[in-house]
């Protein structure tokens, strides 16, 4: 090659290279594209141990787990729990709320524009609104490379959430109605909009609720929200875990199938005393909550389940069969459920040791505010 030629080539790569940079300019602070000032926030992170810096931010690969309470999303968080570059924690309460209030304010022609004329732009609640779910996920708990939240009824806004964190993976929990409703009126989970007294009432609301999030589900999309049968989770453990791992590129670790060893321990499942599935999760994945329905379903309810709960069959459970064939669990879980049924004393005494004051189970009303309430603030 000539001088010339060489020159040439020279000079491409470089206003290559300037172009290119420019480029990486630009786009990195897009503020750039539009002349205005704006207000920026200072970089935000937790100080874990030793000093190690944790940040955190809206394009994060979060993981949500939700699904209609009651059908396995405390167990699916413990086991996640479990691995060590994962941490979930406790239900927060405050997220579905605050997205709820959200989409008070949109339903409401009269209040939308009242805040689009005072400045509040989509773009500024977004921002406002994902800040808010941040700070609580990241500093409830524990730092750790992956974040997590479980709260069950932020599903209804399952695909608002992909839109405030574009790099977050949705874990939806699905259960045969049958089984979520009875345990729902059996430990008497107050749920707004849900009448503890019916069992058809509380069906047609479960019928509702799995609805709306399947449409939100299916609108993030196969490759952000991944559907996990409950009763697979629990006769397939290890065969489910690994499809979930492999879904949220989180590397394989066989302490997600022993949740139940690491529980109040450091950097392991953090469990809250007043959460109704706490004495649940404290035992290993085990068999005893699949057929528990079976018989305490009214008869009448029974013979019209087709028609409450159309969903079921969506779904894949046969809503004539009492109960479906689930199938056969591996021998890991068949043996843990036999060691729980030898030793009931056992299992009721550590869940007092792990969540005294025992009391504050019977006492305190857990309500998991649904969307029905009216847009106006809680008076009542
Ligand atoms: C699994 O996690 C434990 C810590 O909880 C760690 O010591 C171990 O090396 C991990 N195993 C694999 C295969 O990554």
């Amino acid at each position: 090659m000539g001088r010339g030629g060489r020159k040439l080539a020279l000079c491409l790569t470089v206003a290559l290279f300037a172009a290119w940079a420019l480029y990486r300019l630009l786009t990195s602070c897009a503020v750039w594209y539009d002349h205005r000032p704006i207000m920026m926030p200072r970089n935000t992170y937790i100080l874990g141990e030793n000093r190690k810096v944790y940040p955190y931010d809206r394009y994060m690969p979060l993981i949500f787990i939700g699904g209609v309470p009651r059908s396995g999303t405390t167990l699916m968080r413990a086991m996640l729990d479990a691995h060590p570059e994962v941490r979930c924690g406790q239900e927060t309460r405050v997220i579905p709320r605050i997205l709820q209030m959200r989409s008070h304010w949109l339903k409401s022609q009269k209040e939308s524009v009242r805040l689009e004329e005072a400045g509040l732009s989509k773009e500024v609640l977004d921002s406002a609104i994902a800040a808010f779910c941040l700070e609580v996920i990241a500093r409830h708990g524990d730092p750790a490379p992956r974040l997590c939240n479980k709260d069950p009824l932020t599903f209804k806004s399952a695909s608002y959430l992909s839109e405030l964190f574009p790099q977050a993976k949705f874990i939806f929990m699905l259960r045969d109605g049958r089984a979520t409703v009875h345990s729902i009126i059996s430990r008497k989970v107050t749920i707004t909009g849900f009448d503890l007294t019916s069992y058809r009432q509380c069906l047609t609301k479960w019928n509702s609720a799995i609805q709306t999030m399947y449409n939100q589900c299916r609108e993030v999309g196969p490759s952000r929200c991944f559907m996990v049968y409950y009763e697979q989770l629990v006769l397939h453990p290890g065969e489910w875990m690994r499809r979930i791992l492999q879904f949220l590129d989180i590397p394989w670790n066989e302490s997600v199938l022993h949740h139940d060893e690491l529980i109040n321990k450091p950097g392991g499942v953090s469990l809250s005393k007043v959460e109704r599935s706490s004495d649940q999760v404290i035992k290993p994945v085990n068999l005893e909550a699949l057929t528990k329905w079976v018989g305490n379903i009214p008869s009448d309810v029974v013979r019209d389940m087709a028609d409450i709960a159309p969903m079921l069959s969506v779904l894949g459970y046969d809503p004539y069969a009492n109960p479906p064939a689930y199938g056969s669990p591996d021998a890991f879980v068949a043996d843990n459920t036999k060691r729980i049924r030898a030793n009931v004393q056992l299992w009721e005494n550590r869940a007092k040791d792990l969540l005294s004051p025992q009391r504050t189970f019977q006492d305190v009303n857990i309500e998991d505010s649904a969307s029905e309430a009216a847009p106006a603030p809680a008076a009542a």
